[in-house]
């Protein structure tokens, strides 16, 4: 396995993401708009009685909320690890690393090892998330997966499937046969930390997430169709215009994040369930936890803050998110994460025809949509 331009690509990625609009159309605010939560005038509570604290893989974090894996594997990446596992370490909410293949390819340099062990030298009290790609996982023998586990600490291997992405990217790798579910069932007992299942921004289907279930996995990151479009970052870096042209008429391919979280949490009623994609206020954030979320994961929104303006851009990101996020849960009379996960929605008829031609009934969801909780 040797890929020479994978550095370069990690560099190229950020770039693209904080200079180029790769959203969704509008960030899917229609959908959030139609997803309603009812307001309370007499909330019943004090908002300094609002305590969002969380468990979340035998941590206490002060918020349900957590640092997408983004980046490591060239040395330019460090300075961004470094500021990224500054703010998850002093808001106490986990982070996840960028994919480790780097790791694994450029073994012996430790300026690469660096880039992704930094994150744990100073991330020291939060959970903190290896990643790799599912189509990787065919490349690797279990003592590379081992290898890129121990050499963070990690807490928990997020296993990301981004066939979207791979089949617009110029080098991309579109290997997604049932081989990797061989690989995944090896791994599963073998590497001593939980699997997330992850997407990149394109959603998990209820198909998706039943089919891992089955084989054990119980932690979800639904990275669904609201945020990073991983279809149009490609179409900037690819030069073939048939696959730009496809690129732009797959614009908003996906499922979008609100109905990714309904289809993983009726697949998976027990399981834990990260909602990323496009969570870019406390107000998207607290109305994923009360559709059925656990915890809410944010990636582009932080990297462009710390590139474009620095540490404390980032902190006034998280600042106003967390702040936001007790005020809503303040407004809706709640004053925990158990307590959200019981107040009501209301979904468009647009959303209740689309969950019925799923075969997902509302009121039996309603019943299961809290977890383990
Ligand atoms: C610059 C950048 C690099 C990323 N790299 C990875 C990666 O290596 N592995 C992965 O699983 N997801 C990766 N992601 C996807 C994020 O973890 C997240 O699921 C997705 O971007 C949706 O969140 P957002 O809308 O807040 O950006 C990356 C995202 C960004 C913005």
């Amino acid at each position: 396995m040797s890929d020479p331009n994978i550095r370069n690509r990690k560099i190229e990625h950020i770039r693209i993401v904080v200079e180029k609009d790769v959203g969704f159309p509008n960030e899917c605010s229609e959908i959030y708009d139609e997803i309603r939560l009812i307001h309370r005038a007499f909330p019943g509570i004090d908002l300094s009685d609002v305590d969002l604290s969380t468990r979340f893989l035998n941590y206490e974090l002060s918020a349900p909320l957590m640092i997408s894996g983004m980046t490591g594997g060239d040395p330019v990446t460090t300075k961004y690890n470094k500021k990224l596992a500054v703010l998850a370490e002093e808001f106490r909410i986990a982070i996840g690393v960028g994919s480790e293949r780097s790791l694994i390819i450029h073994r012996d340099e430790n300026e690469i090892i660096r880039s992704y062990k930094v994150v744990r030298e100073i991330a020291k009290d939060v959970p903190v998330i290896g990643n790799i790609g599912a189509n990787t996982l065919l490349d690797l023998r279990n003592e590379d997966i081992s290898y890129i586990i121990s050499s963070i600490d990690a807490d928990a291997l997020a296993i990301h499937l981004n066939p979207a992405q791979e089949a617009i990217q110029p080098e991309g790798d579109t290997r997604f046969n049932a081989k990797i579910l061989e690989r995944i069932e090896e791994i599963l007992d073998h590497i001593g930390v939980p699997i997330i299942i992850k997407e990149v921004g394109n959603g998990l289907s209820y198909e998706d997430v039943s089919l891992f279930y089955s084989m054990g996995v119980r932690f979800f990151d639904i990275a669904g169709a609201c945020g990073t479009n991983w279809i149009l970052v490609e179409k900037y870096r690819q030069k073939d215009k048939i696959t730009t042209t496809i690129a732009d008429h797959l614009s908003s391919w996906g499922v979008p994040t609100p109905i990714a979280i309904i289809e993983a949490r009726a697949a998976a009623p027990d399981s834990f369930i990260i909602a990323s994609g496009g969570v870019y206020d406390g107000l998207r954030a607290i109305k994923n936890i009360v559709l059925g979320a656990d915890l809410n994961g944010v990636a582009r929104p932080l990297i462009r803050e710390i590139y474009l303006r620095g540490l404390n851009a980032g902190k006034a990101f998280l600042e106003t998110m967390i702040k936001e996020m007790k005020i809503v849960s303040f407004l809706i009379g709640a004053k925990s994460i158990s307590e959200l996960k019981k107040k009501p929605f209301i979904l468009s008829s647009d959303m209740l025809s689309y969950l019925e031609q799923r075969g997902i009934d509302l009121r039996e969801y309603k019943e299961i949509r809290g977890g383990t909780e």
